[in-house]
């Protein structure tokens, strides 16, 4: 078992998971007097059964269960779980697991948080993006008003457990969208990490053990720094001003078909925002190029056009974190190292849309052949 420190609490990576649950609620301080898990239905079939019938703590504990989906994050859901939890009688002293991915982990952080002024809670992240990610730093929230994450506290878990068991029965689209947050994590704080990373075999997630504890202590270090997101924090946006915007196009547009997870829309902002960083900054045409192709060769082209444009750069315009006609980004001045607060020009966030739809293209085209 490894443990990261973070803020008042740990995240372990285990490879025993129903070993550590039980030593830590021997070894945890609070007694809880009841336990809730809240789950989705492929959580609750993949993930709880053994959790259910081996924790000891487990055992009598009430289970929360959800349709999946981030159109579930949403207030409605928190009302019928504040309700099933005054319902259940959960008081001060009551624990809600959360036993999924982002959207159980931010949801359920979120009630937890609110519930009778808050009450304590733990992640055990069952995706790779949660795992890497959502369940570490203490964002927690929900969508309001078709806003991604509009409501929400910053509020730490009492305890995460990461087992990458876990992920035995995620599909490889949704794996794929966790490792574009791990590929960030290279990108923004760690050279050496990113060799590492083009070296990973995807297939085979065994490999990926030490991979997600980098990425985990990149994570963990960078928000123990900043966790209100003032400065250093900001970092993590790396491929989310552009990737953010094409993900809600995705969502709401008439013109594009086919939806986009979170990370597959990251990785599309990730190859812009390089060639941003090498317009602007100081990342070389080479890098440019190794981060293009490393990318491309992973992730299938996201259909959209020049037509798109504008629609983009509203969102961009609106999107929370960038004010007064300015958007904001976060670029790299080499693999590795990255820079926060940069103003780029509508004109030039367009010409870097141009460069990933030609680049695109060209691998789309050598893969054809
Ligand atoms: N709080 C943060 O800092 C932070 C950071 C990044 C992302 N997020 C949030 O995370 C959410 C996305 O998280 P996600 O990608 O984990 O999506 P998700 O929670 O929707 O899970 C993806 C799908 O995988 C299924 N699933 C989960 N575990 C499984 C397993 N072990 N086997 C089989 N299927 C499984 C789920 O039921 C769901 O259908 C978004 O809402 C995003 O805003 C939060
Ligand atoms: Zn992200």
């Amino acid at each position: 078992m490894i443990e990261i420190k973070s803020t008042n609490y740990s995240v372990f990576i285990v490879k025993d998971i129903v070993k550590e649950l039980n030593s830590f609620f021997k070894l945890n301080k609070v007694k809880y007097s009841k336990i809730f898990i809240l789950v989705d239905e492929n959580t609750l079939k993949y993930c709880y059964p053994q959790l259910g019938a081996e924790v000891t703590e487990f055992k009598k504990a009430e289970i929360i269960e959800i349709d999946s989906g981030e159109e579930n994050k949403s207030i409605e859901l928190c009302i019928q779980i504040w309700s099933a939890l005054s319902e259940m009688k959960a008081d001060r002293l009551s624990l809600l697991v959360n036993l999924g991915g982002g959207v159980i982990g931010d949801m359920g952080g979120f009630i937890a948080s609110t519930f009778k002024r808050g009450i304590d809670f733990i992640n055990i992240p069952t995706t790779l993006l949660s795992q890497v990610d959502a369940s570490i730093g203490g964002k927690v929230g929900i969508d309001f008003n078709h806003l991604k994450n509009e409501i929400g506290v910053f509020s730490n878990p009492s305890g995460v457990f990461v087992d990458i068991n876990m992920l035995n029965t995620l599909d490889k689209r949704q794996v794929l969208s966790g490792f574009a947050e791990m590929i960030k994590h290279a990108l923004i704080a760690d050279e050496n990490y990113w060799n590492e990373i083009k070296q990973a075999n995807l297939s085979n997630l065994a490999d990926f053990d030490s991979l997600i504890e980098s990425s985990i202590n990149i994570k963990n270090s960078i928000v123990q720094k900043d966790p209100m997101e003032k400065n250093i924090r900001k970092s993590l946006n790396f491929g989310h001003t552009i990737g953010h915007a094409i993900e809600t196009l995705f969502l709401d547009h008439n013109t594009v078909e086919k939806t986009l997870l979170h990370g597959e829309a990251i990785a599309i902002g990730m190859v812009c925002e390089a060639y941003l960083s090498n317009q602007k900054l100081t990342l070389s045409a080479i890098q440019l190029k190794e981060i293009t192709n490393f990318i491309l060769n992973i992730y299938s082209p996201a259909l959209f056009s020049e037509s798109d444009y504008d629609s983009l750069i509203e969102l961009m315009l609106h999107d929370k974190k960038n004010n007064n006609g300015e958007i904001n980004f976060t670029l790299i001045s080499a693999i590795g190292k990255s820079e926060i607060n940069k103003i780029i020009s509508t004109d030039l966030i367009k010409e870097s849309l141009n460069y990933y739809l030609e680049k695109s293209q060209i691998v789309l085209k050598n893969k054809n052949i």
